[in-house]
């Protein structure tokens, strides 16, 4: 007699949208580190509206007086890694998923639609946003200053691609921190879940302003020289 055995799940199968562990982790790195760093770091760029020589003192904060080996844990424990695992099983999950318009009303397969698009807008302008302000930096040994940034900032185009970049990421992250609290069971009622709906709404454009407070920051004031130089 032949014993049955279940047939062996590839790497494919487990990689699936609906894998419980990675599921979880997906969601829970959404909010700390990513999400967490996400709101400090377009207060810390607001600081840009300010004047030139704020926006400076930050920068030059983490570039120089920061110890080397302590900035570079950080960027890679608390941005690199977790941003990289969460967008790329993003795409496993949003390559997966679908929307019902059948079981769920016009409101909620919207928010699950601009959950995804906006997940997918925020992988290529965080490509772009990385290369431009530190990447191409680091490569050639420079620094970037509030003048540096407000040159980028003199294409309009760049302008739109992070206004909708500051947009997208505050919507992702606060739809993202309702769908968490129904993930984890934190709000469980039909009541419950439609109030923090509307906090969360608030808090989107409360972060979203925040961003594009920073952004204006950039057209208010004359450049002055870094502290680096
Ligand atoms: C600023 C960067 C980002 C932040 C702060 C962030 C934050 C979040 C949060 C808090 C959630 C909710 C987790 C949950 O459903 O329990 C979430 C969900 C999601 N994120 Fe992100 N995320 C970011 C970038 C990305 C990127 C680049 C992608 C790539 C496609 C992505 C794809 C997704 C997807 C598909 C979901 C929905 C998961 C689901 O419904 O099960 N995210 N994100």
């Amino acid at each position: 007699m032949s014993v049955q055995t279940a047939p062996k799940a590839g790497w494919r199968e487990w990689l699936k949208g609906d894998n419980y562990t990675l599921h979880k982790l997906h969601s829970l790195t959404g909010i700390f580190p990513v999400g967490y760093y996400l709101v400090q770091h377009l207060f810390f760029n607001s600081f840009a509206a300010m004047g030139p020589k704020y926006f400076n003192a930050v920068v030059y904060f983490f570039n120089v007086i920061l110890p080397k080996p302590v900035l570079y844990a950080m960027e890679l424990l608390l941005v690199i890694l977790p941003l990289l695992f969460h967008a790329l099983y993003g795409f496993v999950i949003t390559y997966h998923g679908k929307a019902n318009i059948y079981r769920y009303r016009f409101s909620e397969n919207l928010a699950y639609t601009l959950q995804r698009i906006s997940g997918v807008y925020i992988f290529f302008f965080l490509l772009y946003h990385v290369y431009s302000t530190s990447i191409s930096h680091k490569l050639y040994g420079t620094d970037i200053y509030y003048a540096g940034m407000q040159a980028q900032f003199q294409n309009p185009w760049i302008v739109a691609v992070y206004a909708l970049g500051v947009i997208a990421s505050s919507y992702h992250l606060f739809n993202g921190v309702w769908n968490f609290c129904i993930r984890w069971g934190i709000t469980v009622g039909e009541g419950a879940q439609r109030a923090l709906h509307r906090w969360c709404m608030v808090g989107f454009i409360l972060l979203a302003v925040l961003g594009l407070i920073a952004l204006a920051g950039f057209f208010m004031h004359e450049p002055v020289p870094s502290p680096g130089h």
